[in-house]
């Protein structure tokens, strides 16, 4: 953690602990508060707790009552149409509505600032961030000045990565980091909590053993639930947990709004509410879908783009562990509308950080699909203590994948129908020991249509699939050597249509 995070948690503890013996000098430090909500946390319309609390969420209003643990959270949320005020005053949110400027400016109040430990709290916070930014700042055109590099595909990855080469980002790239992330780890709890109540399920869009997934909508927006099979919290928590610590924004990772756990006739609901995208998966587009060279070329690039950045750990004020997906396959990857793709479900995922020295496997008893499983998991001689070898079964699945959408490319007029791989060697829902004697005894790769071989880009993506399907882990490509060689192609293709527009 950077000196200035730390200090910053230090000073935000100190605050809290001298606030608490403050108000323990005075009473038990719980103060009466007006409750209206849906929590079912008010006794005849009050509460009593540290903080009183009146919230406004695109119009849905709420008052109660929390704990003194959430003020920083809660109290000083940044979230668009949100106005959120916090005091500690006998029943001191009974009157309280929202400014009339209200119009989806990010407006909080913190409570009244009327203690001194206050002031100098907020004042030496507020000294210290804006040292801390001018100092990152600094330290970046410092970085620029030098020639120093980055590795993260050109969007929003900033600054240190552990892979040293790549695209430096713009100057662009670095302000839009700074004004657009905030923590960058997602909504506050209580907010996600809000939205997620007022969410209407419209529409089931798919089904299957980890539950459903249901086309919503939230103030006239379309979201996607998912709703967990009770089998399946283990995904729940692990995909939450990782969503609600990780900043995780890319435009090729689904994007995440909220997490909710309720409670329905004595069962537990658990839903993920996130972007919704009306192409659906991979899978269900690549049925009815065939695609030209270059779109192939863009969802493949979008899809190594996406594991890029999930298998990258970035250390610097942005930090972000590796992660592993564990589950890649075209059932869990969506189309976008711009032909770009995004990956979901990260409920299997594992999380490593070289820079503080873990490696979080979690605790789900769920395992890949048996399809898309790599030989050294089927013949189970894989290193489960060493992080790499998570990432290099990805890519074997990455490979899969990329067979998937080739298959569906449309190549001298020819184009073949969609299959899932292994069709031709295996039944369908195939048990682990079939699969293990088609790819660890038998050795079968999938095999790739003569007319690849007669289109650049598509013998290209060929020759990838073929490097990530290597028998020996270490050998195969790593995801960034995969976006880099579709980079290029990419580049080259542009470069090659544009000259023949132009010799036209
Ligand atoms: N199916 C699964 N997740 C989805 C999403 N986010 N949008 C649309 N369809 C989906």
């Amino acid at each position: 953690m950077e000196s200035s995070s730390l200090l910053t948690v230090v000073l935000v503890g100190a605050f809290l602990w001298i606030s608490a013996i403050h108000a323990d000098s005075k009473d038990d430090g719980k103060v009466l508060c007006t409750c209206e909500n849906d929590k079912g946390t008010c006794v005849n319309g009050t509460c009593k707790g540290d903080i009183c609390f009146y919230s406004w969420v695109r119009g849905h209003e709420e008052r109660g009552c929390f704990s003194k643990v959430y003020y920083m959270e809660q109290c000083f949320s940044k979230v668009d149409r949100l106005f959120m005020h916090c005091c500690k005053e006998y029943l001191c949110n009974t009157f309280t509505t929202p400014p009339p400027n209200i119009n989806g400016d990010p407006t909080t109040t913190p409570p009244e600032l009327s203690r001194p430990e206050l002031w100098i709290t907020l004042s030496l916070l507020l000294l210290i961030t804006t040292a801390s930014m001018c100092g990152l700042v600094l330290f970046l055109r410092f970085r620029r000045a030098h020639g120093l590099r980055n590795d993260v595909h050109g969007d929003r990855d900033v600054t240190m990565l552990k892979v040293p080469d790549g695209d430096d980002p713009t100057y662009g790239d670095i302000f839009d980091e700074f004004c657009t992330s905030g923590s960058g780890t997602g909504l506050p709890y209580l907010v996600q909590r809000t939205m997620a109540r007022q969410i209407s399920l419209v529409q089931c869009v798919g089904k299957g053993r980890y539950g459903e997934v249901w086309r919503g909508t939230w103030m006239g927006e379309s979201v996607a639930v998912k709703i967990f099979s009770s089998r399946d919290e283990q995904s729940w928590f692990r995909e939450t947990e990782i969503y609600n610590t990780v900043q995780l924004r890319h435009d090729n990772i689904l994007g995440f709004i909220a997490s909710d756990m309720t409670s329905k006739n004595s069962s537990t609901q658990l839903w993920l509410v996130t972007h919704f995208h009306e192409l659906g998966s991979l899978y269900d587009f690549l049925q009815y879908s065939s695609l030209e060279p270059e779109s192939c070329l863009r969802m493949c690039l979008s899809v190594a783009c996406g594991l890029v950045h999930l298998h990258t750990e970035i250390v610097s004020s942005q930090e972000k562990p590796a992660i592993a997906h564990r589950d890649l396959k075209s059932r869990n990857i969506l189309v976008k509308r711009n032909g770009q793709c995004c990956i979901a479900d990260l409920g299997l995922a594992v999380i490593h950080s070289q820079s503080h020295d873990y490696l979080d496997v979690g605790n789900n008893p769920r395992v890949g699909t048996k399809r898309y499983m790599a030989p050294e998991v089927l013949d189970e001689t894989i290193r489960m203590d060493v992080f790499e070898s998570y990432k290099q079964t990805d890519i074997w699945a990455l490979g899969l994948v990329f067979w998937e959408i080739s298959r569906r490319t449309i190549v001298n007029g020819i184009v073949e129908e969609y299959c899932p791989p292994f069709f031709d060697m295996v039944p369908l829902d195939p048990s682990f020991e079939e699969m293990k004697k088609v790819v660890c005894v038998d050795q079968h790769k999938p095999s790739l249509h003569n007319r690849l071989h007669s289109h650049p880009i598509l013998s290209a993506i060929a020759k990838i699939m073929k490097e990530c399907w290597y028998q020996s882990p270490p050998a195969r490509l790593t995801a960034l050597r995969v976006r880099k060689t579709l980079s290029k192609l990419d580049h080259d293709s542009d470069f090659s249509t544009e000259k023949l527009k132009s010799d036209i």
